[in-house]
């Protein structure tokens, strides 16, 4: 998901630029604004942290692009592209580490699980809102 920041900065093609070059495969794509209910949902793990209020206030603050990718060993890959959650601590080339500064504006989240992939597509996505469709490009990405 590109969050709020990444929305406002700009960031959106660059950021589906990364994953799509890469040869991942995009399922779903929409741009919309969270309610309260749905970013709650979302960070529900982290209840009862100090930066939860904020973090809930930051995700429902302007509308962010929720994506489903698709690929093999995307989940680590992609969490190697968004770069540590701090960006002052995310190398240069990802994206934290190229556009970030503080922990509170780091521009993107990412599924951290296979599991944890499979409910936050079901809390994002309608079924009929994710796409069934095989790239023509696979041979010349995977062998
Ligand atoms: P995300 O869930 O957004 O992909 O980020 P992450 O896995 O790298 O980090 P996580 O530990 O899951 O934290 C979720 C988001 O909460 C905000 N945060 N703020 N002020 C703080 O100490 C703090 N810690 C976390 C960040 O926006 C982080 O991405
Ligand atoms: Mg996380």
């Amino acid at each position: 998901m590109v969050k709020p920041d990444g929305v406002q900065r700009n960031l959106v093609g660059e950021i589906i630029r990364r994953f799509e070059t890469k040869g991942f495969t995009l399922i779903g794509l929409k741009l919309m604004n969270v309610s309260k209910e749905l970013a709650e949902a979302h960070y529900g793990v982290h209840k009862g942290k100090p930066f939860f209020p904020g973090l809930i206030e930051f995700i429902t603050s302007g509308p962010v692009v929720a994506m489903v990718w698709e690929g093999n060993g995307i989940i680590a890959s992609a969490r190697k592209t968004i770069g540590a959650t701090n960006p002052l601590n995310a190398e240069p080339g990802t994206i934290r580490g190229d556009y970030g500064v503080t922990v509170g504006r780091n521009l993107i989240h990412g599924s951290d699980a296979p599991e944890t992939a499979q409910q936050e597509i079901a809390l994002w996505f309608k079924e009929e809102e994710l796409a069934n469709w095989q790239p023509t490009l696979t041979p010349w990405i995977y062998e």
